[in-house]
């Protein structure tokens, strides 16, 4: 089964031609990072203008790039929630339109089950991948921290999450305060690798008494009055060490959680753990997860590095498992067509 995927969430436009939810026949990104780097981070407005200009042409390209045409496609899947909410509107639209014109079926895709999804990809040529529900999965992105057990393709529970900043916002804007440009966490990564991770010392995202919850605002408050106050002072910061105490305190914060989460015999129960969302291409991060997971014996999933940020081939993936769910009652999809709208936020299990 061909699916077209559209994703607009935030400040990538994608399309992408997934096949059987597995394999990539073709994934086009534009990013609109250059153009909010110049505001320091992304303005709602000129992101669902940009992706107007840019969808239409990517969407061809898409099609190009995987030989096929719209006669070749059998459903159309799109991003509707959570994210901008004038951004996603301008994915669905277009999804719908195309989806009516050549009368297939449209899926719905939460974004974060895309990111999820990510890890069922492989690109076309590649050996087929291994990862199949259940198992749970740390999902980090700009705007999401949660800790989440995957009991199907498509049924969620949440076991823990962030009670106010993502942990991606955060690399953000403590990287912004140190003059990188946006969006920081990558560049944040490459300072850490040479920098000593114990120059400065920063608390730990705990919350009280909640075992898997996250509370990236403190952290953050304490990185960006760290440096204002050097600054008032007159002293001179190491952006390096910085960089890699701040990220040493956000990775320890999240695999001690997911430390917790192996140990625990009533809420993981797999034996699989999966790393998702943009902050998984945290070479750190990475590095740390997976070897936890070899000293529980755990095996460990993260996607390429490619498919870590905003892509449309997740959605791609995760909207083939939206559709196999739902077969037996395919007129679902074509009823939803006119009715489908976008929603600025939505939890993954509600
Ligand atoms: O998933 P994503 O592309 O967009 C959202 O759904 O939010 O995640 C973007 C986030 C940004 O905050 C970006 O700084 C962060 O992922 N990010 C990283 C790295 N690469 C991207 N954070 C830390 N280390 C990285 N290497
Ligand atoms: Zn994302």
């Amino acid at each position: 089964m061909n699916i077209l995927a559209i994703e607009s969430s935030c400040d990538e436009t994608g399309a992408a031609v997934v096949r059987d939810g597995r394999y990539i026949l073709s994934d086009i990104v534009a990013s609109q990072v250059e153009t909010h780097a110049l505001y320091g981070g992304v303005v709602p407005e000129i992101a669902s203008r940009a992706h107007t200009e840019a969808i239409s042409n990517i969407t061809r390209a898409a099609l190009e790039k995987a030989n096929l045409t719209l006669n070749d496609i059998d459903a159309i899947a799109v991003t509707n929630k959570p994210g901008l909410i004038g951004a996603l509107l301008v994915g669905l639209s277009f999804a719908k339109t195309l989806a009516y014109s050549i009368d297939k079926p449209i899926i719905p895709v939460h974004h974060l089950k895309g990111h999820i999804a990510a890890n069922y990809l492989c690109f076309n040529g590649d050996s087929s991948p291994l990862l199949e529900p259940p198992f749970s999965a740390l999902v980090v992105s700009g705007g999401h921290t949660s800790l989440i057990n995957i009991e199907s393709y498509t049924e969620y529970r949440t076991v823990g999450a962030t009670q106010d900043d993502a942990c991606g916002e955060c690399f953000d804007k403590v990287a912004r305060i140190l003059s990188l440009p946006y969006p920081g966490g990558a560049k944040m990564d490459a300072l850490a690798k040479i920098g000593n991770k114990d120059a400065f010392l920063f608390p730990n995202a705990a919350v009280k008494d909640r075992a898997y919850d996250f509370s990236f605002s403190g952290l953050k408050t304490n990185a960006i009055n760290t440096l204002n106050t050097a600054k008032m002072k007159g002293e001179e910061i190491n952006t390096e060490d910085f960089c890699a105490s701040f990220t040493k305190a956000v990775v320890t914060s999240l695999v001690q959680r997911v430390q917790r989460l192996l140990c625990d015999k009533e809420l993981f129960k797999s034996n699989k753990f999966v790393l998702a969302g943009g902050v998984a291409a945290n070479s750190h991060l990475r590095t740390e997860l997976e070897e936890l997971c070899a000293r529980y014996s755990v095996e460990f999933y993260c996607p390429k590095i490619s498919l870590c940020g905003d892509n449309a081939s997740m959605i791609g993936a995760q909207g083939y498992y939206e559709y196999c769910a739902n077969y037996e009652n395919q007129t679902h999809f074509q009823k939803e067509l006119l009715s489908l709208n976008a929603y600025a936020t939505k939890r993954i299990d509600g």
